[in-house]
C-alpha cells in the first residue's frame, strides 16, 4: 500500500521537452490511467516514477519519502512494459522466480510465492512451460506475475496489452483491474486507448505535449471536459466552428445564446445531446446523410448547410432517411475558445442550466 506524489516534474532530452512541470497525487490503492496521444510524455513520466529516467526538475515521493535519486531496484515499484522481455532460455517458473532468487529467499518460500503469482494471473499449471510456447496474452500474464511476485507497493504498466487483439486486451485489462483491487495496489496504467482508460481507471490524467491537460474521474473527463483537446480526445464529439456576435452564435443551425465576448468559438456537442426535428423548410436546412442502426440506438450523420457534418444519436425506433431535411437541436453543449472552456449549457439541469467561465 502506498501513496505517490509527483511534484513539478519535468524531463528534457536535449531540445525535446518530453514532460513539462507535472504534479500529481496518487492515493493508496488507486488506479490512475495516463492517457494521451503518442509522444505526449506518458512513458517518460512512468519511467521516471520507476527510476529508469532521472527528472530534469522536480521530485518523486513514495509514502512521503523522496525517491528521486533512488535506483529502480531499490524502489518499491514494479514495471510491466509493452514488450514483455521474458527470458526465453528459462521456463515460466524460473522467469517469475528470478527476482526472488536475487533477494536470496528460501527455496520453499520462492516456490510458494511463484505459485501464488501464477494462480493470480490464471496460469496455475504453466510453471514448466517455456515462454516461447506461450501465446502473446499468456506471455503478458507471466510478465505481470513476474512484477507482482516481488510485491511492489506501486505497479507501473506501460501499454502492457497494446500488442494484443481487442478482445484479449479487454479481458486482460479487466483481470488487471480485479487483481489490482484485490491486492489494493497503487497502480499507474499508461494507455493511448480512451476506452481502456474509461473502463478501468479511478482517475484519468489526460496528457498533451508533456503536460497534464486535465485530471479527474472518468465520468468527469467525459461529461465536463475543461479543454477542447480533452473534449475531442474522449468519446465521440461534434465540433461546430462559428463566431459570437452580441451574445448570439452566428451559426445557422445553432443560433443559440452564448454570453461571451464577440469572436471565434467552437461549440462542442455530444451525439447524445443532439436530437432531430423534422422540418418542411428545405432551403438552408440540415440534411440527413445516412443512418446507422446499432439495434439499441441509431447514429445519424447530418450535413449542415455550411458543409459541416454532425453525428446525432437517436432512439432505435426512429426513422431518418437519407435526404430528409431536419433541424438539429442541442440539449447540452460546451463552448471553447483558444482551447479553454468559456461557457456551458445543459437544458436538462434544472438548478443551474448554464455557466460562464472566468476567461470568457
Ligand atoms: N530517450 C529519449 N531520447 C530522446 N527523446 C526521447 C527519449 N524518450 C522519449 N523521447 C521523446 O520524448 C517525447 C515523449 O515521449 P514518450 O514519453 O515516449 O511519449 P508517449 O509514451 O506518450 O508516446 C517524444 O517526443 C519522444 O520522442
Ligand atoms: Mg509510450
Amino acid at each position: 500500500m502506498a501513496r505517490l506524489t509527483i511534484r513539478g516534474v519535468s524531463k528534457s532530452f536535449g531540445a525535446t521537452h518530453a514532460v513539462r512541470d507535472v504534479s500529481l497525487d496518487v492515493e493508496d490503492g488507486e488506479l490512475v490511467c495516463l492517457l494521451g496521444p503518442s509522444g505526449s510524455g506518458k512513458s517518460t513520466l512512468l519511467r521516471m516514477i520507476g527510476g529508469f529516467e532521472a527528472p530534469t526538475e522536480g521530485n518523486i515521493l513514495i509514502d512521503a519519502k523522496d525517491v528521486t535519486s533512488v535506483p529502480p531496484e531499490k524502489r518499491p515499484t514494479g514495471m510491466v512494459f509493452q514488450s514483455h522481455a521474458l527470458w526465453t532460455h528459462m521456463d515460466v517458473f524460473n522467469n517469475i522466480a528470478f527476482g526472488l532468487k536475487l533477494r536470496r529467499l528460501q527455496r520453499s518460500e520462492i516456490r510458494e510465492r511463484v505459485e501464488q503469482a501464477l494462480a493470480l494471473v490464471g496460469l496455475a499449471d504453466f510453471g514448466k512451460r517455456m515462454t516461447t510456447q506461450l501465446s502473446g496474452g499468456q506471455q503478458q500474464r507471466v510478465a505481470l506475475a513476474r512484477s507482482l511476485v516481488l510485491e511492489p507497493k506501486i505497479l507501473l504498466l506501460d501499454e502492457p496489452f497494446a500488442s494484443l487483439d481487442q478482445h484479449l486486451r479487454e479481458r486482460l485489462r479487466q483481470e488487471v483491474r480485479d487483481i489490482q483491487q484485490r491486492l489494493g495496489i497503487t497502480t499507474l496504467f499508461v494507455t493511448h486507448g480512451q476506452d481502456e482508460a474509461l473502463a478501468i481507471a479511478d482517475r484519468i490524467v489526460v496528457m498533451r505535449d508533456g503536460r497534464t491537460e486535465q485530471i479527474g474521474p472518468p465520468d468527469r473527463i467525459y461529461r465536463e471536459p475543461e479543454t477542447e483537446f480533452v473534449a475531442g480526445f474522449i468519446g465521440s464529439m461534434n465540433f461546430v466552428r462559428t463566431t459570437v456576435k452580441d451574445g448570439l452564435s452566428q451559426h445557422a443551425a445553432f443560433a443559440v445564446p452564448v454570453p461571451v465576448a464577440d469572436g471565434e468559438i467552437v461549440l462542442a456537442i455530444r451525439p447524445e445531446a443532439l436530437s432531430l426535428a423534422v422540418t418542411k423548410d428545405k432551403a438552408g436546412a440540415a440534411i440527413v446523410h445516412r443512418s446507422i442502426d446499432f439495434g439499441t440506438h441509431k447514429v445519424v450523420d447530418v450535413d449542415l448547410a455550411d458543409g459541416a457534418r454532425v453525428k446525432v444519436m437517436t432512439s432505435g425506433n426512429s426513422d431518418w432517411i437519407k435526404g430528409m431535411p431536419v433541424e438539429p437541436v442541442a440539449t447540452a453543449f460546451r463552448v471553447f475558445r483558444d482551447n479553454r472552456l468559456v461557457y456551458e449549457f445543459a437544458a436538462a439541469s434544472k438548478l443551474k442550466n448554464d455557466r460562464v467561465f472566468g476567461h470568457a
